[in-house]
């Protein structure tokens, strides 16, 4: 897995309680862990019956805590680290927390070396709940949840779903990929981007010929996700535009879905409006058939003939309304190219008034659509051209959002 800047050095305390989902803690250790994070486990003693510390321990590379008497390696005894522990962690996740947790940190009770540390930390704290739907509807549990959420304590989860028991409810610990998108949402509130709105549009549009054909593209739509996820880990309010694509929405994205070109540029002119920044990764068809048949075309004798015709440039458009209005106050572009790269990129960056364009080679088999990996060419109105490397389209994000925080630098917010 890519390293998050994010989460480089970031220092995440991860509290395991008892239920069979601790085997899935060990997954979302395992993965903060390759993404650059400190992660420090502590478990409880119910969740030693599940997994043992020396898994957790094995995929942090760090000491596990387990009770307050026990010093792991040199330490200090743990009942005195605790506070100093809890004073240096950027974040306290429990995953899973159990009812009766919820139900001690709700209540101030410290009765063991999570629960202390809960009540000395003062960072922020991400809870996963995971239990039997009945105890995670019933009333008490309810209001212990309302209770840490009025104290600002974030929820991920739980999920409808198969549960212990074998029933179907909702009580299913979150999946770790999902978790790791809430603790980068909860970690990434104070960034650089803080306070701005970015739009980013992401996938292929779809033009109907007929109700079942459709003219469109390979995006996959993965390069605007990627940069959603980037923005938001920077702290920015993200709206997404996303044509069709099976990706999960990144957490804390709005996102909305369009399917032809002509509703992405409504969806569009009406989100960059009061905007900051404007991503304009979609791979957008430039033309739809003229005629759409309202019902399935039948094969006949005759060959048919595709008359086509032009769908809106969306970037044209916004550079219009950004002309009256001043928003979106940064638009970057991408430009899919086979031939003439650099050049065919500037003269798409002058044509639609771009602060910066993202080029790429789509005839290279590790680069554009959809690849894993990207290989760029960034050019700005200043006459830079910046190559980068391949790299994974995660890294790309990185690179344009970077660039997208020192242009925004200068201008204040609205
Ligand atoms: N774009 C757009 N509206 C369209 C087509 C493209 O806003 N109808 C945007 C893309 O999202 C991208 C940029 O324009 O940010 C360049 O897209 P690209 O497909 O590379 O270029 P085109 O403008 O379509 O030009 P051409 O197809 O001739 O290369």
């Amino acid at each position: 897995m890519d390293p998050i800047p994010l989460l480089a050095d970031k220092r995440i305390l991860l509290g395991v309680t008892g239920g069979i989902a601790a085997y899935k803690a060990c997954a979302l250790a395992s993965r903060l862990t390759q993404a650059g994070a400190q992660v420090d486990g502590v478990m409880t003693e119910a969740a030693t019956h599940f997994v043992g510390p020396l898994t957790l321990q094995a995929l942090t590379g760090r000491p596990v805590y387990t009770d307050l008497w026990t010093a792991p390696g040199e330490g200090l005894p743990t009942h005195i680290a605790h506070v100093g522990l809890a004073h240096a962690a950027d974040l306290l996740v429990i995953a899973p927390a159990t009812a009766n947790t919820l139900a001690k940190l709700a209540h101030g009770i410290a009765d063991n070396l999570l629960t202390t540390l809960a009540l000395a930390a003062t960072c922020p704290m991400l809870l996963a709940p995971a239990m039997d739907a009945g105890m995670w509807s019933h009333p008490a549990t309810q209001a212990n949840v309302a209770m840490l959420r009025e104290r600002g304590a974030h929820f991920a989860g739980p999920v409808l779903g198969r549960m212990a028991s074998g029933l179907v409810g909702e009580g299913r610990m979150m999946e770790p990929d999902r978790i790791l998108g809430h603790i980068r949402w909860v970690l990434g509130r104070e960034g650089p981007l803080r306070g701005r709105r970015v739009v980013v549009t992401a996938g292929p549009t779809r033009e109907f010929l007929d109700p079942v054909r459709f003219l469109s593209n390979p995006s996959s739509g993965r390069q605007g996700y990627a940069l959603a996820q980037a923005a938001l880990d920077r702290g920015a309010a993200v709206a997404l535009i996303s044509g069709p694509t099976p990706l999960p929405t990144p957490v804390g994205a709005e996102r909305v879905d369009v399917t032809t070109a002509e509703e992405m540029c409504e969806a569009v002119l009406a989100a960059v409006e009061g905007a900051d920044t404007l991503l304009m990764a979609a791979a957008v068809a430039d033309y739809r058939p003229a005629e759409a048949a309202a019902q399935k075309i039948k094969k006949g004798k005759e060959e048919p003939t595709l008359r086509l015709a032009r769908t809106p440039d969306v970037l044209a458009a916004v550079a219009e309304q950004r002309a009256a209005s001043g928003f979106p106050r940064v638009v970057v572009g991408f430009a899919a190219e086979s031939q003439d790269l650099v050049e065919n990129a500037r003269a798409k960056l002058t044509a639609k008034r771009l602060d910066l364009i993202v080029a790429n080679d789509i005839t290279a088999p590790d680069a554009g659509f959809g690849a894993a990996t990207n290989r760029v060419t960034i050019l700005d109105p200043g006459g830079g051209v910046e190559e980068l490397g391949l790299m994974s389209k995660a890294a790309v994000a990185e690179a344009v959002l970077d660039r997208v925080v020192r242009l925004l630098h200068q201008k204040p917010l609205v």
